[in-house]
């Protein structure tokens, strides 16, 4: 089996999505593979509740519990890699990792980035895109490699930013992209893996 561990720090609708995802297109059946755990950093990300109704196993890891990023890293690794899995997928984990630990996961870590990368990676991509005068947002699956949203681009989704867009609204208008090309992205990965 495959074993997808997916790491979140918030609500978890991409995960959901991903999970929702696996079960309508039986990736269990088609692929081998499921989703095996949901690890975050923080004990009141909305998102655990539907991993557990989902009887997907679910861990905390609370970051301000270690003295280091690389104390961090190197027990959330060690936490990933009971799952032993082929995928881990970044989804809303808002903890910037370690070389090492993205160097551990190489070819097999995934992260969703809600912009057009490499147009404005890191915070606030939503406000940065406006105040540009973006006409155009989006989001991109990619790789991660050691450089902050930077990585191989998987699949990307765009969509238009409207005149009377807030953050939030383009927010909404890109996370309902999200939700459709980050299974789309893992489902091909399984079917080619
Ligand atoms: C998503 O928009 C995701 O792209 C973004 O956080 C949100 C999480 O939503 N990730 C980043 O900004 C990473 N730098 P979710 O918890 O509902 O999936």
């Amino acid at each position: 089996m495959k074993k997808i561990v997916i790491l979140i720090s918030g609500g978890g609708s991409n995960m959901a999505a991903i999970v929702r995802a696996a079960q309508r297109e039986g990736w269990r059946e088609r692929h081998g593979a499921a989703v095996a755990a949901v690890i975050s950093n923080r004990a009141d990300a909305g998102g655990l509740a539907f991993a557990r109704e989902h009887r997907i196993a679910t861990e905390v890891l609370d970051h301000k519990q270690f003295a280091s990023r690389e104390a961090f890293d190197a027990e959330l690794a060690s936490v990933v890699d009971r799952h032993q899995p082929a995928l881990v997928v970044l989804a809303g984990f808002m903890r910037i990792l370690t070389a090492g630990f993205v160097q551990r996961y190489e070819g097999r870590l995934l992260n969703i980035h809600p912009s057009l990368l490499p147009a404005f990676p890191g915070l606030h991509t939503h406000r940065r895109a406006i105040e540009m005068g973006c006409r155009f947002s989006g989001a991109t699956v990619h790789q991660v490699t050691a450089e902050l949203d930077f990585g191989p681009i998987l699949e990307q989704a765009v969509v238009p930013v409207l005149p009377d867009d807030t953050p939030e609204s383009l927010a909404a208008r890109v996370l309902t992209q999200e939700h459709l090309i980050y299974p789309r992205a893992i489902a091909r990965l399984l079917a080619t893996a």
